[in-house]
């Protein structure tokens, strides 16, 4: 089994920890990095995992799973560079599985040594309950068994999928930031509970059971979701009387404008990392 080492255990890093347990990976060929010591000793008492510094995991973990803001990974990558160009040569070089919103392959392959695997993965918040959409790319060097270990340590964790890095910054957009979307459509529609005179705790669970039976409808049917729709929306109905609504204030062009404005904002951070390379 390889030694995976997850550098940044935020909430995803923590997240996917806990997944690679649940999934059987021995807690001693799992380890993290944790820049504050007490969160540090308190996931390493939650999962039974090691904290190790960068440079450790660097020499010594077959994969390193970046999982920090983007915005962190400057001073990581000088970290990395210097401790991987260290592994002693019967070690080869570690697969780099970016988990990074942005971040190109490109990027990692400018700044560690020539040659290093990298895979770009981008995951989602229900990580955290196992039901992830991750979503992954071959930078230039990783080979197919690099792509079919990224996918098995993610399926621990949810579904995966494969497309060309290209894809990526759409990808971030939809399925990245898509719970928040689904988030804010719920919040949404339980403030319109609370206008119609329902009490909080009644609109939340009506909303909340009403997405969870929609979306196992989702993914169970083989239709697509406007036969769905059509299916509860009967003439002269209270369905058409809302979606007339709907259709009148725009929604469905504001959900292309965002998830396209989500998109470019992704584009734009990975430019600026570009020319950060040697
Ligand atoms: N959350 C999402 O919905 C989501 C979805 C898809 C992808 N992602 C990606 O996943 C990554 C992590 O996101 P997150 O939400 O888990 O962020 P997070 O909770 O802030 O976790 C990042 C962790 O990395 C630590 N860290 C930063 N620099 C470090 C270093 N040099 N060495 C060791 N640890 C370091 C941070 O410590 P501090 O507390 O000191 O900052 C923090 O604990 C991001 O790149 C994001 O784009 C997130």
């Amino acid at each position: 089994m390889s030694s995976i080492a997850v550098l940044g255990a935020g909430k995803i890093g923590e997240a996917l920890l806990s997944g690679l347990i649940r999934a059987g990976h021995q807690p001693d060929t799992l380890s993290f990095t944790e820049r504050h010591p007490g969160r540090a000793k308190e996931l390493a008492g939650r999962h039974g995992v090691d904290a190790v510094a960068v440079a450790e995991a660097a020499v010594n973990a077959d994969v390193l799973v970046v999982a920090v803001k983007p915005q962190d990974i400057e001073p990581l990558l000088d970290d990395l560079s210097g401790s991987v160009a260290e592994r002693p040569a019967d070690r080869g070089l570690p697969l780099v599985v970016s988990l990074c919103a942005g971040l190109p392959t490109a990027l990692y392959e400018s700044r560690l040594p020539p040659g290093t695997p990298v895979v770009r993965a981008m995951p989602n918040t229900p990580m955290l309950v196992g039901e992830a959409m991750s979503v992954i790319s071959a930078g230039s060097h990783a080979s197919e068994d690099d792509l079919s270990l990224v996918e098995e340590l993610l399926a621990s964790v949810g579904r995966v999928l494969r497309v060309p890095e290209e894809q990526q910054d759409a990808v971030t957009a939809l399925s990245g930031s898509g719970p928040a979307y689904f988030f804010y459509l719920v919040e949404a529609m339980i403030d319109a509970g609370i206008l119609l005179g329902l009490p909080r705790a009644a609109a939340a669970e009506l909303i909340i059971q009403s997405a969870v039976g929609a979306a196992t409808m989702l993914r169970g049917s083989e239709s697509h979701p406007v036969i769905l729709r059509e299916a509860v929306t009967s003439p002269a109905g209270t369905t058409i009387a809302g979606i007339r609504e709907l259709e009148k204030h725009g929604v469905r062009a504001a959900m292309i404008d965002a998830i396209e404005a989500a998109r470019d904002r992704s584009v734009e951070l990975g430019r600026a990392h570009e020319g950060t390379g040697s």
